[in-house]
Order: C-alpha cells, then sequence, then structure tokens
C-alpha cells in the first residue's frame, strides 16, 4: 500500500515499490501526452519548502500538481521560521494542520524526517545533503526508457563520490539491479555506511557494487554515464579544491572514446557546468583556467547518447507518480 506514506530516502520503499512508481511514470507520462486528464489529487494543498534553490525540482512539483488537479503553494528559504526562529516539529505541525502533502529541499536529512514524523500528511524529499530520491524515480524511469530494462545494466558515476547524487544512485542502482560504479578520487569515496548498505541491496538483486579511482577502466564496460556538480549547493566555498581533484574525472571525448557500448547513454541530474554561460562557469575559468568542469560541451550536446534534457522532463512524471501513489485515492495492486 502506498497511500499516506512519505518519500523521504530510497529505502523507504521496496525495490519492487521504487520499480512500480517507475512503471507509473511512464503511464502518468503517456496520459499527459495524450491530453487525458489524471487528476488524482483534486482539491488538495501542497506545501513545497525550498530552503535550497531549484529549477528543475520547483517546476516539477508545481506542474505535476496542477495537473493532479492540486493547489501548490512555494515558500522559500526567506519565507519561513523552520528551525530559526521555530522548531521544526512546531512548523510541521502547523503545515500539517492546513496541507494535505509537502514537499521539502534543504541541508538536513533530520529536518525532512522530522516534518514526516510531526505532520502527519505524506512528505516528499525534494534533495537533502544525504539523499535525492524524487530524482531516482526520473533517473531510472529514463534507464528504463532507454533499454527496455533496468536488471543486468551498468551505471557509472564519475565525481564527488559522496554527495547526495552518489549516495542515492549507488543504493537505488543496487535495489533495482543495476550495477553501480562510483569513480572518484579516494578523498571523495563515499560513506563505508553507504557502501554497506548498498551492497546488501546489490546481494539481493544480483548487482555489484564498485568504488575505484580508476575511471578509464570503470568506463569500458558502461551502459550509463553519470555525473554531477563538483561542487554542491552550500559547498561554494570548495571550488578550488574541487577542481584540483576531481579535473581528471570530467567527462569528456576521451573518456567516452573508452565505452565499449556504442548505445550508452549520458545522464546528468542538472544544473551542469559544461560552458562559461553560468557565473561560477565564467569566475572558475577566470581563476583557475577551466572553461568547462564535470562534463564537457561536447559531450553534453552530443545528441546520441546525451538524455539529461529528457532525464529532467521526467522529473515531473515522476513526481507526480509519487504524489498520486501516496496521496491520492488510487486502487494499487499490493507489488
Ligand atoms: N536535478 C535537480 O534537482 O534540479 P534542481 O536543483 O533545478 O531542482
Ligand atoms: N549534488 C547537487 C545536486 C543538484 C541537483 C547539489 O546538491 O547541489
Amino acid at each position: 500500500m502506498f497511500q499516506g506514506r512519505s518519500l523521504l530516502k530510497e529505502v523507504d520503499f521496496t525495490p519492487a515499490e521504487l520499480e512500480y512508481l517507475i512503471d507509473f511514470s511512464i503511464h502518468l507520462k503517456d496520459l499527459k501526452k495524450r491530453n487525458i486528464p489524471h487528476e488524482y489529487l483534486k482539491g488538495q494543498n501542497i506545501c513545497l519548502l525550498f530552503e535550497k534553490s531549484s529549477t528543475r525540482t520547483r517546476s516539477a512539483f508545481t506542474v505535476a500538481c496542477n495537473d493532479l488537479g492540486a493547489y501548490p503553494e512555494f515558500m522559500g528559504a526567506g519565507d519561513i521560521q523552520l528551525g530559526k526562529k521555530e522548531s521544526v516539529e512546531d512548523s510541521a505541525k502547523v503545515f500539517g494542520s492546513m496541507f494535505d502533502g509537502i514537499e521539502f529541499r534543504g541541508f538536513s536529512q533530520e529536518h525532512v524526517e522530522a516534518l514526516a514524523k510531526y505532520s502527519g500528511v505524506p512528505v516528499w524529499n525534494g534533495l537533502t545533503d544525504a539523499w535525492h530520491p524524487t530524482q531516482m524515480i526520473a533517473d531510472f524511469m529514463t534507464i528504463k526508457e532507454e533499454f527496455g530494462k533496468l536488471k543486468g545494466l551498468k551505471l557509472v558515476y564519475c565525481g564527488d563520490g559522496r554527495n547526495n547524487m552518489a549516495n542515492s544512485l549507488v543504493v537505488t542502482g543496487s535495489m533495482l539491479g543495476v550495477s553501480v560504479t562510483i569513480a572518484s578520487p579516494e578523498e571523495l569515496f563515499p560513506e563505508q555506511s553507504v557502501i554497506d548498505y548498498a551492497e546488501k541491496f546489490a546481494k539481493e538483486s544480483g548487482s555489484t557494487v564498485t568504488v575505484t579511482s580508476d575511471i578509464k577502466s570503470a568506463v569500458k564496460d558502461a551502459d550509463i554515464l553519470y555525473t554531477d556538480v563538483w561542487v554542491s549547493m552550500g559547498e561554494e566555498d570548495k571550488f578550488e579544491e574541487r577542481i584540483k581533484l576531481l579535473k581528471p574525472y570530467q567527462i569528456n571525448k576521451e573518456l567516452t572514446d573508452l565505452i565499449e557500448n556504442e548505445n550508452y547513454i549520458f545522464l546528468h541530474c542538472l544544473p551542469a557546468f559544461h560552458d562559461t554561460e553560468t557565473k561560477y562557469g565564467a569566475e572558475m575559468a577566470e581563476r583557475f583556467g577551466v572553461k568547462e568542469m564535470e562534463v564537457t560541451d561536447e559531450v553534453f550536446r552530443d545528441e546520441k547518447h546525451a538524455r539529461q534534457f529528457e532525464e529532467a522532463e521526467n522529473r515531473m512524471h515522476s513526481i507526480k507518480a509519487i504524489m498520486a501513489a501516496t496521496n491520492g485515492n488510487l486502487f494499487i495492486p499490493r507489488v
């Protein structure tokens, strides 16, 4: 049963339930493309709390709410007291008394867990420092659309191995039978507790978990090549150190030429630093002579392989599926 549940981290759901959400997302995408109404949350009020900024997650929740017949209310960092002048517990009780569901994007995983505990309504984690679970449904949906399956594929994530994306990818992949390799410098290897977690699931799903600093060997048998920013939100003072550490982990043509599967795909949760068309991108080019960071513009624009914008669109369909399954009165057979 999905009704009334929160999605705070991937392991809140079983592998079969995650795969159900992926398939339901694909179904809702089809309904949307065919203009078939699907107002499963008609009349609901949904609270969108953002302590950190967002383009995709905010847009996805807003449009998904509208398509589902719900009313979204956005509250940014400067608008609410959460944890500053009012405890998370007290804020949660207030939100829960007025809203039917809450999205939270912020720093602390404890805060999103507390919101769920004290609000009494479903809470969806739109990214914390630890996990990015709604992103996972979109990512593995994009992979399933491309390959028609998940089990047996290999995903190689290159870059900051200890951020929210690396954590979520290695755990979700191992739950769904996708082998995941994290290729990063030793200084940025994932925490052992995350790897232990992933290995437990990998054993059950028949996949593997690998952590290595040898990026060239790692990518050879990749089906999916994944990267994320070198500096996550809240770490903006770390550009210099990360550029030094992560330059050898850039996804560029020299690296993609090593991939044996000519039908591999490139994914990126976005936003990406692939040129100097951003304030930070231009500043880093000026200060360190680095015009492209985690991915080169050439790879980013390689239409044969790059799927990051399909992935971005899928954020909306998958967030819609998550909200509808957990807060709509849908009949979902036990999965
Ligand atoms: N991928 C992602 O979460 O994008 P936003 O930060 O724009 O929401
Ligand atoms: N690791 C990135 C992901 C952005 C979607 C961050 O936390 O900023």
